[in-house]
């Protein structure tokens, strides 16, 4: 049987030939970090951390190793490969550890529960079969981290597995991207709900390989966000965002309009959150020096898109609409300030903006820019 031996960040570790491990993942595993620093200090402790779905267990080993805010990390994966590969990368790295060979469900309602602080998933494919276990079984007051790779189906390129696995309409938008963020968002709440939890996003990213969002699961019901349920209607040239609890006020839907939801519709990041991350640099526990930058520079985007409507603007999308070439996004960025508008860059689209401008604004401002 083959093996392999990898450096990533701190840690350097053996690859079994069946055990799965993806390079191009590193950032969202880097990324994990300043996380876990931040959120040990929220809470003035060193935190228990789970890996729960961990193949070669890089992922828990490194949040051990660079972070240093972490008190034991849980593996689990129900390969017996990856179970064998993950027992030797936590002794060879000096990981205070314990690993378990369980379906993450099984794992989770088990030797799990209540007993962890951060729970990381990261599934093939789709999460959704394994969110009630997260949000369940997680501490009350923890994070959970989510991150799904079916972004054919989140991103409404095959709507009907979108709305089997996440209960919500879905189609293909300029805005895609974040819709498929909230939709996730969305699913997760539905389940804290059932649980008698709900949640508040604390970080939410999307890449070209996956969504992945950090939420934070409460116990109780008086404070369930109902609000922040809704829907998303893009009609000829508005786009709409409808509360699920205020339906009935002035809903008007003309045919032809492509409707998203029920959706997340409140905010994506907790500031307060990436505030602290920003001021203490935390991404600077981060060992990988390309990620470091990445990731300093990506906090400071998110920081920008936090307060806006619940979608973004694509110039190059909105052109074509309007068959002309893109101009420069500062020059319609600009152009928006000066009539009065907030706008912001987003982490979604290197030619996507964040406005409080309607649509039609916007597409006003550039039919009078010269072509
Ligand atoms: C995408 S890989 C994880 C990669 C890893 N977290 C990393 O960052 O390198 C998914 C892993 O989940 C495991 N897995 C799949 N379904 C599972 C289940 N139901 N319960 C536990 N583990 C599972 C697979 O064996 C595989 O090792």
């Amino acid at each position: 049987m083959g093996m392999r031996y990898l450096y990533e960040g701190a840690a350097r570790f053996v690859v079994d030939d069946s055990v799965f491990y993806n390079p191009y993942a590193r950032f969202s595993r880097s990324l994990g970090i300043p996380v876990l620093v931040c959120e040990a200090k929220l809470r003035g402790r060193d935190i228990v951390v789970g890996d729960v779905m961990a193949a070669t267990g890089v992922r828990g080993i490194r949040y051990y190793l660079e972070s240093a805010s972490v008190s034991e990390v849980w593996f689990n994966d129900r390969s017996r490969a990856a179970y064998e590969n993950i027992r030797r990368n936590v002794v060879d790295n000096g990981v205070r550890a314990k690993v378990f060979n369980l379906d993450v469900r099984s794992f989770l309602f088990s030797d799990g529960l209540y007993r962890l602080d951060f729970i990381d998933l990261d599934p093939f494919g789709s999460p959704a079969p394994y969110i009630d276990a997260l949000v369940s079984s997680v501490r009350k007051g923890g994070l959970v981290a989510i991150t799904a790779t079916d972004l054919t189906a989140l991103c409404g390129l095959y709507p009907s597995a979108a709305f089997r696995k996440y209960a919500s309409l879905v189609r293909k938008t300029w805005f895609c991207h974040e819709a498929a963020l909230r939709i996730l968002i969305k699913s997760v709440l539905d389940s804290a709900g059932r649980h008698g939890r709900y949640i508040k996003p604390v970080l939410s990213v999307f890449s070209e390989q996956y969504a992945r969002i950090y939420v934070r699961v409460f116990e109780g019901r008086l404070r369930f966000p109902y609000e922040y349920i809704g829907y998303i209607i893009l009609s000829g040239d508005k786009v709409n965002v409808y509360s699920l609890m205020r339906l009935g006020e002035g809903l008007h839907i003309p045919s032809g309009s492509i409707i998203l939801g029920p959706l997340w519709i409140g905010p994506l990041h907790d500031k307060e959150f990436i505030r602290m991350i920003l001021d203490g640099e935390l991404y600077n526990y981060i060992l990988v020096g390309e990620d470091r930058d990445r990731a300093k520079e990506l906090f400071n985007i998110l920081m920008e898109e936090a307060d806006f409507p619940p979608y973004y603007f694509d110039l190059h999308a909105i052109c074509s609409r309007l068959r002309r070439s893109p101009p420069r996004l500062k020059v319609v960025m600009d152009r928006l300030v000066e009539l009065g508008y907030r706008v912001g860059r987003t982490h979604f689209s290197p030619y996507g903006f964040k406005s409080d401008c309607s649509l039609d604004v916007l597409m006003k401002v550039l039919r009078s820019l010269p072509r």
